[in-house]
């Protein structure tokens, strides 16, 4: 089945060089969809979109992060949005330091560097100060970005930044990630029924054309991935589109054993797989960011774009206790921050002072409501050796491990 992919259209025009660095990873693209016999499985063509060394869209230049089309960025995160994030984060970290004289943190995919500055400062303000707080990123491009970030918000923490090649042996803290499961490749499945009404599931793939990358689905007659399990009782004559979450699940395994104590929290859009694998998600949730406009043409210049999917939450889970870990909660980003203490440190913003307060307010309103970030970000937290716990603050209402 080949499909030529609708055109995002009215999105801003890219400039000339950015043009130019497009036409260079489409050209490695066709290059590997060339070498793999005339085919890609979309998570290998998500990789290379994504990561490609020099070329990807996180491996390279383009601002990704940010508040504003105009300052060349696709999407704002939780940390850009305001420093009230990792103030808030820094309370339950503050926690974890304290009740395991542990105060390392490694924070996986630093984005702009902007959460570590924050993190930093507010560890610092609270009196739970971070020993070492350590990154790691794919991008070499980020890993400059990150620095110039930290040394301009707080240069008298920068010593206690170091940049990973390799993940330790074992580590003693907090890890962290905010937005980075959503950024690893999916593979894309389509459940369609054949001229009896059976149905019958293909993986979606990538094939070049002369008008450029198309969809091409191939049946798929090996041992389904477990996660469409949950498609089992969708009526055969329904249509499904869907992904399935193997380099999101196989990131948790690999950092479970490094932890020898502590926690590990992941924060991201998502739902639990009962919401996930949900008859009415029929199409999927790959979607696309560019200058702030959100489509779903994974095609529409490879390299200017991030390509995401929500987080399918109950494999996260399952991957972690798998790996040996205990999972110590499960809620959403609003309930999380309200636990962790937001509104106390809202209320300690001056009411009168228009240019902090409003702003502060705003940024606080996004993060916590549930028709924007409140509801559909979910944080996650996996601990090793905590037995003598009281549990983690950001869970102590509202926790929902049940519904993984
Ligand atoms: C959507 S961005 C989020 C950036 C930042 N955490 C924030 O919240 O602004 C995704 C980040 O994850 C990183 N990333 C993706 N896969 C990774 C992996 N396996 N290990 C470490 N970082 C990874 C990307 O390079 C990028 O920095």
């Amino acid at each position: 089945m080949n499909q030529a992919a609708p055109k995002p259209h009215s999105l801003p025009v890219p400039e000339t060089d950015a043009l130019e660095h497009s036409r260079r990873l489409t050209a490695y693209l066709a290059d590997a969809i060339g070498a793999n016999g005339g085919w890609l499985p979309f998570d290998r063509f998500m990789e290379l979109a994504l990561y490609a060394p020099g070329l990807g869209y996180y491996a390279a230049g383009a601002a990704k992060f940010g508040r504003l089309a105009a300052d060349g960025s696709d999407f704002v995160t939780a940390p850009e949005l305001t420093p009230l994030f990792a103030r808030t984060l820094a309370r339950q970290i503050g926690e974890i330091f304290e009740q395991t004289g542990d105060a390392q943190v490694l924070e996986f995919g630093a984005g702009s560097g902007r959460l570590a500055a924050d993190l930093l400062l507010a560890l610092d303000a609270e009196g739970t100060p971070c020993g070492q707080y350590s990154i790691m990123e794919l991008s070499g491009e980020l890993r400059a970005r990150q620095r110039a970030t930290i040394e301009k918000a707080a240069p008298h923490l920068l010593d206690r930044v170091t940049w990973l090649d390799r993940l330790p042996d074992a580590f003693h803290g907090t890890m962290i990630g905010n937005e980075v499961l959503d950024a690893m490749p999916v593979r894309l499945w389509a459940r369609r029924p054949d001229a009896s009404a059976e149905p019958v599931w293909f993986e979606r793939g990538v094939v070049l054309t002369p008008e450029g990358f198309a969809w091409e689905e191939r049946r798929y007659t090996g041992p389904l991935p477990q996660a469409l399990n949950a498609l089992a009782d969708l009526p055969p004559t329904q249509e499904y589109l869907t992904e399935t979450h193997e380099a999101a699940s196989a990131f948790v395994r690999s950092v479970a054993p490094l932890l020898a104590r502590g926690v590990l929290l992941l924060i991201d859009y998502g739902f639990p797989a009962r919401e996930y694998y949900h008859p009415q998600r029929a199409g999927g949730t790959l979607m696309c960011h560019y200058r702030h406009h959100a489509h779903d043409d994974p095609f529409y210049y490879p390299g200017l774009q991030d390509i995401t999917a929500h987080v399918e939450f109950s494999g996260i889970a399952d991957a972690g206790v798998e790996a040996g870990l205990d999972l110590l909660g499960f809620t959403s980003q609003a309930r999380f921050l309200m636990n962790a203490g937001i509104v106390d440190l809202m209320s300690a913003l001056d009411p009168t002072d228009p240019e902090t307060f409003m702003p502060a307010a705003a940024a606080a309103q996004k993060l916590l409501s549930e028709a924007e970030m409140g509801e559909l970000f979910k944080v996650i937290a996996f601990g090793r050796a905590m037995d003598e716990w009281a549990g983690l603050v950001g869970f102590v209402n509202g926790d929902r491990s049940h519904a993984l």
